[in-house]
């Protein structure tokens, strides 16, 4: 995997008021694939996503990486007791609702990209063969 090296200074807001800088070096993955393949017994029903961080630089950090406030670590999302559940659609622990629910516009990815297109024209994928390249 080819690594982008940029020195992250995470801000985090704890109680919505004190902003707490994290002196951590993050060493930032340019992209990373995302896949279902890490399910035992999963067929997978679309190809993998590939996610570019340069194309969501300007997002705070912990907006998506939303547990560094409280673990000061940044994990992948379907992580073992995260978002690991790739059968309910429903629950927070849904690997499906967790990238594709549109009610939450600041994490999910097709929440986001579909806010964007509300707000006006915008480069951000929904077509699902944009995002899960087969
Ligand atoms: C728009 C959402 C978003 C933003 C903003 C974002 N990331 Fe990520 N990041 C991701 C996703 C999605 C992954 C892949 C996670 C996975 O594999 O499940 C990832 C993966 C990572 C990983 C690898 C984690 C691992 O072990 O799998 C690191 C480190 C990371 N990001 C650091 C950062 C830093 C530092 C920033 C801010 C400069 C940042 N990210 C901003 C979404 C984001
Ligand atoms: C808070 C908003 C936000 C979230 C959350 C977000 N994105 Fe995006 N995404 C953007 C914006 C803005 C762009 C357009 C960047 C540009 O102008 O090219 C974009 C562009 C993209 C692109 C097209 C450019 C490229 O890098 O190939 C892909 C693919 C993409 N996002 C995937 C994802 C995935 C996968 C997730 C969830 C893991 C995600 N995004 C979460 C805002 C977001
Ligand atoms: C903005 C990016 C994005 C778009 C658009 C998108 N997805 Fe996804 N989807 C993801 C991510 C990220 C995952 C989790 C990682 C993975 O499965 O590769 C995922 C996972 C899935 C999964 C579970 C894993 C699998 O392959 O069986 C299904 C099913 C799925 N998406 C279907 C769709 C369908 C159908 C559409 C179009 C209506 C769509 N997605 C649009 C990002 C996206």
């Amino acid at each position: 995997m080819s690594r982008l090296r940029l020195l992250a200074l995470v801000g985090v807001m704890i109680f919505g008021c004190a902003t707490i800088a994290l002196s951590e070096t993050f060493e930032i993955p340019e992209s990373v694939i995302m896949s279902p393949k890490q399910f035992e017994g999963y067929t997978p029903k679309k190809g993998d996503v590939t996610f570019n961080h340069m194309s969501h630089i300007d997002i705070p950090c912990q907006q998506c990486h939303h547990t560094v406030a409280d673990t000061y670590t940044i994990e992948s999302c379907m992580t073992a007791g995260c978002h690991d559940d790739i059968k309910v659609r429903t629950e927070i622990s849904s690997v499906y609702r967790t990238f594709h629910t549109t009610h939450d516009k600041e994490k999910s990815c097709v929440g986001c990209h579909r806010e964007l297109k509300r707000q006006g024209p915008s480069d951000a994928p929904l077509n699902c063969n944009s995002c899960h390249v087969q």
